[in-house]
Parts: structure tokens; C-alpha cells; sequence
């Protein structure tokens, strides 16, 4: 039978010749998933031994495998009795009962739900002690080695390139051991620990040739955050560096993808070097930005020499002259930048971003997480509030998830100051204190770090000038778990955000745009947002409706995708970081960067300073910062 996921060998084609994996990119992490799940349970089912050897990896990339399995095995009679299964790792030291354990992870997502013998199923313990350690590693391959190696691995990537937790310098020799986690992939996991503090600092992994051993490979990786490490790990040269980029050498190794992922591939980011191009708009536009940052010089210092020699020529014999190609492109940039977010009333709006009509427009902010909004558009919702439009904000979920027991302690111990006889209090108190492994919050223990993250986005909202009317928390159902899992979204969700935007009829809608990791709370917003626009959509107020999408805390969108862009002064950057400093439960989450540890407040700074920078360097004016947006059309 022929296998969908495998066809032609990488580098064969003109467009592929930088790529030495073979590699499939697909619509969505769903579909792709699929797929991947399909070719796994075809080989369970043919293999002529007695046992399938399988390899398994936890993190967010193989969830929606693991459902496919569960499903093919409640509906389709897969059975997994002769599946004997290896984990690429676990954290050490973590017990198997904490919600963050792999053991939790692989139990909940997919053995809890499977026929596999408990006995068949093969996880690295992450609770040794140190004198056991070597030895068990030991074993572990060995026990893999003796029942003839992996029939098939699957593996996600991590934006170290890590594989397995195989991080930058491991060997290609490795086997199974403890090792060290990068600073990166701390902060990455910081969320399900609830603090990069509180992530183990160890795990013990299998190493690059366990892996390599293994007979298919099949790696994940979905969402823009992994484009880069897709990119380098399937064209770039092989390095310990980058552990990933060893299945450069597997003889039966394939990338699964989703569109995001692969945005960085060569024939996807930079198509003109690898293929003739059909110039549409958006990449004329990315093409020239590209050039510029190439040959360091601002717009309309491009010369004809310049296009030619970085294989552009192709895109200047579609128009009359450079210097026209140019002007052109400045005058896209520079008109996208203005300082009125809803419109300049009375004033023309041919070069403006948004409409100058109706002078003042409701504006509907829909935020994934409690300062969210801020993060991404503190600077532009104050902008709109002076300017006189009705501005309304929705916080999707209840940011609950977010606040770790010590800083609801906090609170209890301020409110049981006042009076020590408030049970409930005291119960709350007994609960975080006596807290077993494993048990999650109760859920009057989920509805004060609510509340503590409700009181915060008032305050921050009554600074802005908002009354506490135009403040929706919505608190979605698909969030409100005990653990840090979530629920798929239903039409619960939706039906909520659907009656808002029917009840407030907008003119205007922010909202959370970015296509990063497919199980962030972040995604799955938009995801029921999108659902809900696409719903509305015959009802009339919707047509006259734009919608501004921001891109989160990580990244700015890239240039020559903003439609909207909103400087700030220096000032207005201080007064949006001060409100973003009024959410205290966050500021315990210090996130990773070059420069050391730094907290979101400050990052969120530099991304606005960053961007300003791209924009005075294509030749625009020169601002401290900028807020950017871009206009989803429906
Ligand atoms: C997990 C593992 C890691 C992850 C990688 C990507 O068992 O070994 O290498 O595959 O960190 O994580 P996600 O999928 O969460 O982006």
C-alpha cells in the first residue's frame, strides 16, 4: 500500500533544492494529524512481526495525533495490543503523579483511552535517585536495543532545535541519559509550570541514536513560532548546534507541517530564489522589504543593480521603472501609519488604514487572557478612548490558569488579617498549603485567582478611562479546567462571543490573530471568533464591520503584512508598561531573553521599539515605538 506521507526525495526539484529532509506541508495541524495517525495505525496493523516497536513524544505538536489514534481505536477497531511503546523523555525530578509529568501527559492524551497492555508501555522515570540513574538509563536502551529498536519514532521539534530533550552540543552518538534543559526550553514550558522557576532544570531523554535508530521517523511541527527551526533543521548545514538537523542523515525521515511552519522554507519565504514568481501584491511588497534589509539601504535607495543581482530581476520587468516600483512601496508602507486607530474624522481616508466615518466608532477588543489587550495595543486603546470612541473590552477566558498559589495566598492572608473567622478563607488556605501531587485547584480555588485577575483589568481599565460597563469577561468554557489542559471549544463558546458582538454591533474589531502553537488559548480564541464573524456574517452591522488583528506579546507581525500602524511616544510607552505593571499576579512569570531574564512588561517595550526601528529604516519618520494590526478580510 502506498504510504500517503511518503513521496520524492528532498532537493529533487528546482524549488526544493535547499532542502535535505523531506518534508509535507498541509492546510492545518488537524489535517496533517491525521494523516500521521493514519500511517501509524496502518503500520500497526501490518507489521508481520508480533510487536510494533513505537516510539511517542508528548508536548502540544502530537495531541491531535493522539485523538486521531484514540478515535480510529473507539471507531475503527484499532487495536494496540501488540504496540509496545517507548517516551522520548521525562523531566526530572517530577513525580509521575504531577499534571506536568509525561506520565500524566501520555495517560490523559492517549493510554487511559487505548488497549495497550500497561505492562507494554514504557516511559522514562523521572523520580530516581542519583546511584540509579545510570543504570537505568542503560537499561532503557537496552531494553530498546533487545526487542530490535524502534519500528517508528514520532518526534516534535523544539525552537532549540532539540529533539527528544536532545538540546544545542549533544553528540550524534548519544544514548539515553540525563541532561540538562536550555534556557529556552525553560521559559518555553514555563507555562505549565506555572513559572519558569518552578520547571524542572533536568530530564532524562533518549539520545540522537536511539532515535536515529529508530527505522521511520516521522517529526511535527505546527504554527509560526517553529517556522524557523523548520527552516534551519531541514536547509541548513548538520550541527550539534542544532541536534534536529541529524535527521539530515535518516534514510526514512519526514517533517509534517502545517502552512505556518513552513513559512521559512527558501521556495516559501524567498520563492524568487528558487522558482519564477507570480508577483502578486503581498509578495512584491515582502520581496522589496527583503531587499532592502539585504543590501542595508532604505526604499528609495533600491537601484535597478540591486534587483538584478539578489534575483529580482524578474519582479522589475513587470513595472516601468525602479525608482516607480519604489515610490510605490513607500507610499504602502507610509500609509498604514496613523495616530487615529479609529479614523480622522473629517478628514479624507484615501491614504488612512481605517475609515473616517462614523466619527466615533464602537470599538470591540476581544482578549484571549486578561492583559492581553494591553500587551498588544495598550498604546492604540488609549489612543481610541481620547479620541472619543466607545471602546469595549471582551476578556475571553477567566486568566485563572495564570496565577500561581503563592500570590492567591497573598490574598487569602490579607483578607483573613481583616477577619480570621472567614471559613472559606481558611479553607482556601488549607488547600494550597496541603496541596498532594497532582490534585488540581478546587474550584473555589479557580474562581478567586479569577477574581484576582478580574480586579487587576478593572483597574487597568479605570485608568484608561473606561467604565467598568464596557468591560465583558466572558470566561469561555473551554478554559475553565482543573488542570492545564483545555477543552475543545464548543458552540458554548461561541454562542457567547456571538450574543456580545450582536448586542455591542461594532464598527471595529481588535482581536488576537496569531497562528502560533494550535493549542494555545490564544488560537483557540480566535479560532471560536472566527467561527462566530463567519456566522454573522448575512447580519448587516457586520459588513460595515472591520477587523484589526494584533499578534500577541512574542512577535510583531511582519512588515509587509501591517495594515494599521499606530506609533507611541516615549511617554505613551511608559504610561502603556505602567498599566501593564498593575497586573501583579504576572509578573512573577519572568521570561527568558538574550539579555538575561526579563519580565513580559519590558519585552512588550522592545517589540514596539523594534518595529518602529524596521519602519525608520525602509526610510518612514523615526518613532520610540509603534503598535502594528492587520486587517482580516471575510
Ligand atoms: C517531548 C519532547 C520535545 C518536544 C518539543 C516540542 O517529548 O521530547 O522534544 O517534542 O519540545 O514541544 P511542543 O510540541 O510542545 O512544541
Amino acid at each position: 500500500m502506498k504510504n500517503e506521507l511518503q513521496y520524492d526525495s528532498p532537493g529533487k526539484f528546482q524549488e526544493t533544492r535547499f532542502e535535505k529532509i523531506h518534508n509535507l506541508s498541509y492546510y492545518s495541524a488537524t489535517e496533517a494529524s491525521k494523516l500521521v495517525a493514519k500511517e501509524i495505525a496502518h503500520l500497526i496493523k501490518t507489521s508481520t512481526d508480533q510487536k510494533f516497536i513505537l516510539g511517542l513524544a508528548t508536548g502540544s505538536s502530537p495531541i491531535d495525533v493522539y485523538k486521531e489514534l484514540v478515535w480510529l481505536h473507539q471507531n475503527e477497531g484499532l487495536s494496540f495490543k501488540n504496540v509496545i511503546s517507548f517516551n522520548l523523555d521525562e523531566y526530572f525530578l517530577i513525580s509521575p503523579k504531577e499534571v506536568q509529568s509525561y506520565h500524566h501527559f501520555m495517560h490523559i492524551h492517549l493510554f487511559d483511552h487505548i488497549d495497550i497492555p500497561k505492562d507494554q508501555i514504557n516511559i522514562p522515570r523521572g523520580n530516581l535517585s542519583s546511584e540509579e540513574i545510570r543504570e537505568y538509563c542503560k537499561s532503557y536502551e537496552h531494553k530498546i536495543a533487545s526487542l530490535g529498536g524502534l519500528d517508528y519514532q514520532l518526534l516534535g521539534i523544539g525552537r532549540t532545535a532539540h529533539i527528544g530533550f536532545n538540546e544545542p552540543g549533544s553528540h550524534r552518538n548519544s544514548v539515553t541519559r540525563l541532561v540538562s534543559l536550555d534556557q529556552v526550553t525553560l521559559s518555553d514550558a514555563a507555562k505549565d509550570f506555572n513559572g519558569i522557576d518552578r520547571v524542572p532544570k533536568k530530564a532524562i531523554t533518549m539520545g540522537i541514536a536511539t532515535i536515529m535508530n529508530a527505522k521511520r521517523i516521522v517529526i511535527l511541527a505546527w504554527g509560526s513560532h517553529k517556522a524557523s527551526v523548520v527552516a534551519r533543521t531541514i536547509e541548513g548545514s548538520i550541527t550539534e548546534v542544532a541536534p534536529a538537523t541529524f535527521l539530515q542523515e535518516h534514510p526514512n525521515v519526514t517533517f509534517v507541517l502545517d502552512k505556518e511552519a513552513s513559512f521559512d522554507l527558501t521556495r516559501i519565504n524567498t520563492p524568487w530564489l528558487v522558482m519564477d514568481c507570480d508577483w502578486t501584491e503581498e509578495l512584491t511588497k515582502k520581496a522589496i522589504i527583503w531587499l532592502s534589509k539585504k543590501v542595508n539601504k532604505s526604499i528609495l535607495k533600491l537601484t535597478q543593480r540591486d534587483y538584478t543581482e539578489n534575483g529580482l530581476s524578474g519582479l522589475i520587468n513587470n513595472h516601468v521603472s525602479v525608482y516607480d516600483l519604489n515610490i510605490w512601496m513607500f507610499n504602502q508602507i507610509q500609509k498604514t501609519i496613523t495616530g487615529w486607530p479609529g479614523g480622522k474624522p473629517n478628514f479624507s481616508d484615501d491614504n488612512r488604514p481605517e475609515r473616517a466615518s462614523p466619527s466615533s466608532k464602537r470599538s470591540l477588543i476581544f482578549s484571549p487572557h486578561p492583559v492581553d489587550d494591553l500587551i498588544s495595543m495598550g498604546g492604540t486603546i488609549y489612543r481610541l478612548v481620547e479620541q472619543g470612541h466607545q471602546v469595549y473590552i471582551a476578556y475571553q477566558t477567566s486568566g485563572s490558569k495564570g496565577v500561581s498559589d503563592d500570590h492567591a495566598l497573598r490574598y487569602i492572608e490579607v483578607y483573613l488579617q481583616i477577619d480570621s473567622n472567614q471559613l472559606h478563607l481558611k479553607e482556601l488556605k488549607d488547600e494550597i498549603l496541603n496541596k498532594k501531587e497532582g490534585v488540581p485547584d478546587s474550584t473555589s480555588l479557580r474562581s478567586l485567582k479569577a477574581s484576582i485577575r478580574r480586579s487587576e483589568s478593572l483597574e487597568s481599565a479605570r485608568l484608561l478611562n473606561l467604565s467598568s460597563e464596557n468591560i465583558h469577561f466572558l470566561n469561555l468554557p473551554f478554559y475553565e479546567t482543573a488542570t492545564s489542559k483545555k477543552n475543545n471549544s464548543t458552540k458554548e463558546d461561541q454562542k457567547i462571543i456571538s450574543k456580545l458582538i450582536k448586542e455591542i454591533q461594532p464598527h471595529q474589531i481588535f482581536a488576537a490573530g496569531d497562528l502560533a502553537d494550535p493549542h494555545s488559548t490564544q488560537r483557540i480564541c480566535w479560532d471560536i471568533l472566527s467561527a462566530s464573524i463567519k456566522e454573522l456574517k448575512s447580519e448587516s452591522f457586520l459588513s460595515a464591520c472591520w477587523i484589526w488583528l494584533f499578534r500577541g506579546g512574542f512577535n510583531n507581525w511582519d512588515l509587509q503584512n501591517i495594515d494599521m500602524a499606530v506609533p507611541m511616544s516615549p511617554s505613551q510607552i511608559n504610561h502603556k508598561t505602567s498599566l501593564i505593571y498593575l497586573h501583579h499576579s504576572q509578573l512573577d512569570q519572568l521570561l527568558f531573553s538574550e539579555d538575561g531574564d526579563i519580565g513580559f512588561w519590558s519585552r512588550t517595550a522592545n517589540l514596539n521599539r523594534l518595529i518602529a526601528k524596521e519602519f525608520n529604516f525602509l526610510g518612514m519618520s523615526e518613532y520610540e515605538g509603534i503598535e502594528v494590526f492587520r486587517r482580516f478580510y471575510f
